[in-house]
């Protein structure tokens, strides 16, 4: 029987409205509408039952978590119980009045996500005009709030060249920390990977330059850098590991073991509005269908790294392969690997079409959502 840890963290997805639009969206293709939204007192009980179950952090994210005006109330409610509380925002509609209200709710850090280190580049990918602009003014809020900052980055091949302006801007924003992510493909992103994915000379750039920048910026910026799966020989331990560290609650109350596990067919999700999360953390069959090693087949079965990777990300197992209980292709042991190595080499040497951005699939039924 597989032991089970308490989960760590939070991910509550509070809402899959956002202004923006970007193209690598981890939200489902599938968005949730506002009236599938739970209501304030459905999250204080949620957020109160995560911390019974031994949460330490929660992660107020979307969509865009601030469109909800009920944020203030479940920061003060995470707070009341002791969660160390972080906003992961697009930051375009955060103003002083706002900020004020957070800080004194209770929040403890805020995650600015950019698209580009620029103007022109950070509205095209987002499809928001504006919002880069929007962004360096609400950097500015949550430093005079004196709250710390992390810059989000997300590179791929039509922004993978500016990332060292990209850190100069985390330094010049007053920012802790920079997140440098290569896109995950799943859900959105995989409708753009050829448009998203970077070649492997942009790759070796780009290590080349976060090598050089952790020696420069050593003191000033801590940098994270997460590099893209389809040119890794081992995979990322992804989510720590299913059913293990983390926990994500949908807009609408699904409790999913990692963002994208609705991308897997076949899974069936329970809902905080009819069990405790407790419960389902335990008992539920999402959670278990990957907890441990058990479920594991070779090469991950008898290899020495099934408790460090945990057999890498069940999502992009299920993306390429239609097989989410297979090996990650992403693992240089996996019979697939020299086929996503190749499907990298070719969508990074096509043509870049027209992105496909990220909104309600059916517009006609959205009414006021967006
Ligand atoms: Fe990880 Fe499985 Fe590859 Fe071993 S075989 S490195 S456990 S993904
Ligand atoms: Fe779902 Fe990796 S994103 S397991």
């Amino acid at each position: 029987m597989t032991f089970i840890e308490a989960p760590m963290a939070l991910l509550a997805e509070l809402t899959h409205r956002c202004p923006l639009q970007c193209p690598y969206c981890s939200n489902p293709l599938e968005l949730e509408r506002v009236a599938q939204e739970m209501r304030t007192d459905e999250w204080l009980r949620a957020i109160r039952e995560a911390a019974d179950l031994g949460c330490m952090q929660i992660h107020f994210s979307g969509g865009e978590p601030t469109v909800r005006l009920d944020l203030e109330t479940l920061v003060a409610g995470a707070t009341e119980v002791g969660l160390y509380t972080n906003l992961i925002t697009s930051g375009v509609l955060l103003d002083e009045a706002r900020m004020k209200r957070l800080v004194e709710a209770g929040l403890e850090h805020v995650q600015l996500s950019f698209q580009d280190s620029e103007a022109a580049g950070g509205d095209r990918i987002g499809h928001y005009t504006g919002g880069h602009e929007k962004k360096l003014e609400a950097a500015k809020l949550v430093r005079a709030a004196g709250l710390p900052l992390t810059a989000n980055f997300v590179v791929h091949r039509q922004n993978a060249d500016h990332l060292e302006a990209m850190l100069d801007l985390a330094v010049a924003i007053g920012a802790h920390r920079a997140e440098i992510a290569n896109v995950q493909y799943y859900g959105w992103a995989i409708l753009n990977r050829a448009q998203l994915m970077p070649s492997r000379a942009q790759l070796e750039a780009m290590v080349a330059t976060v090598e050089a920048a952790r020696e420069r910026l050593r003191g000033v910026l801590v940098i994270d850098f997460v590099v893209p799966d389809y040119y890794a020989s081992r995979p990322k331990s992804c989510m720590g590991g299913w059913g293990r560290r983390f926990l994500n609650i949908s807009p609408s109350g699904k409790v999913l073991p990692c963002h994208a596990a609705e991308t897997i067919a076949g899974l069936e999700f329970d809902n905080v509005r009819q069990r405790s999360l407790g419960e389902i953390w335990r008992d539920s069959s999402a959670f278990n269908r990957f907890r441990g090693t058990g479920w594991m087949p070779e090469p991950c079965r008898s290899c020495d790294r099934r408790e460090i990777d945990w057999g890498g990300c069940r999502c992009q197992a299920f993306a390429l392969l239609g097989d989410a209980a297979q090996t990650d292709p992403a693992c240089g042991l996996s019979q697939h690997h020299a086929h996503m190595v190749e499907i990298a080499a070719e969508d990074s040497a096509a043509e870049a079409a027209e992105f496909v951005y990220r909104r309600y699939r059916n517009p006609s039924r959205v009414g006021s959502e967006q």
